[in-house]
């Protein structure tokens, strides 16, 4: 059902890169609520996946960018404000990747090299695209921008690795940057804490099958579904939110004020029987992964 909620609005999405990604879904639900906007990722990420399909679905431009690459940022909000005719609106954040996990390094044991680019791609470049859009002047007043963020920035999840790290730094960019953006153009800026979603970055998770039960059973309200986030998302962005800032807002079916359900104390329970593999040591180089 679409309630037009952002009729007469022009934004720019990042990181729609098939038809699973949380950015594919919040496309989706911004056309049907009347918004114009483009797309853009990666030369790598439009090659490779299926970023032209919704373009051509939703009728919108898609424009190549690195999200850490200034020039690419810059041709973005350019091009962009040329083919939606005027300012931004609406911005979505959804950007994720760790070369550190891509390739099995443990966190104990990062390489430095690759955390700097976790920490580019995953957190700086948000930093990188307001910065950008605030010197151009790109963003009408009262807009809003959201970038996605995972719970494991607040608290220790098992096999995060350094994303966490990079979760932690993107949500503090919401709030330093939302109290400069916001005092002078009331541009909102807020991150949405997402419960585990199968998607290309989520799967790269350690252990993910197990994460996404586990916060199931623990969540009151299920975990929240990409659609459900992109719902979420749409209200950030329409006029029903306009004094939403620099919040993280927890958009996880009740996981993050939880601390043990019944649900997942069974399920524990029906393991103890046949407790922690006896063999394992606690020498095992990643018994604390
Ligand atoms: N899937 C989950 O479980 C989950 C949970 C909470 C938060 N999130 C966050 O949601 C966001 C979207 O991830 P997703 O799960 O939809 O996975 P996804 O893999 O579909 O999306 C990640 C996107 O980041 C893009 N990207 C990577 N490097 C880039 C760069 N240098 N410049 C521009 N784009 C780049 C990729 O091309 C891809 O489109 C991420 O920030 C992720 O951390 C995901």
């Amino acid at each position: 059902m679409s309630y037009q909620l952002l009729k007469g609005k022009r934004g720019i999405i990042f990181g729609a890169l098939n038809p699973g990604s949380i950015a594919w879904k919040v496309a989706e639900r911004a056309f049907e609520e009347g918004a114009v906007f483009t797309l853009t990722n990666t030369a790598v990420a439009l090659r490779m996946g299926e970023t032209s399909r919704l373009a051509e679905k939703l009728k919108c431009a898609v424009i190549e960018a690195d999200a850490t690459a200034m020039d690419d940022l810059h041709n973005l909000f350019i091009k962009s404000m040329e083919v939606l005719g005027g300012k931004i609106d609406f911005i979505l954040h959804s950007i994720g990747m760790s070369p550190n996990v891509r390739k099995g390094r443990h966190y104990s044991d990062l390489d430095y090299h690759l955390f700097d680019k976790t920490l580019d791609i995953s957190a700086i470049s948000f930093h990188k695209m307001l910065q950008t859009a605030r010197k151009m002047d790109a963003i009408n007043e009262w807009g809003s921008v959201v970038a996605l963020s995972y719970v494991a920035a607040q608290r220790t999840f098992y096999g995060y690795n350094d994303m966490a790290d990079a979760k932690a730094l993107l949500e503090s960019i919401a709030r330093s940057f939302g109290y400069i953006y916001g005092r002078e153009k009331k541009v909102r800026i807020n991150t949405v804490s997402q419960s585990p979603t199968t998607t290309t970055a989520g799967s790269g998770i350690k252990g993910f099958d197990r994460l996404l039960d586990f916060s199931e059973r623990m969540s009151p309200l299920g975990n929240a579904t990409a659609d459900e986030c992109a719902g979420y998302c749409i209200t950030l962005f329409s006029d029903l939110t306009r004094k939403v800032t620099m919040q993280n807002l927890f958009h996880d079916g009740g996981f993050s004020s939880m601390g043990m359900s019944m649900r997942a104390l069974q399920q524990y329970e029906k393991g103890m029987d046949d407790p922690f593999d006896k063999t394992r040591s606690q020498a095992d180089e990643h018994f604390y992964d």
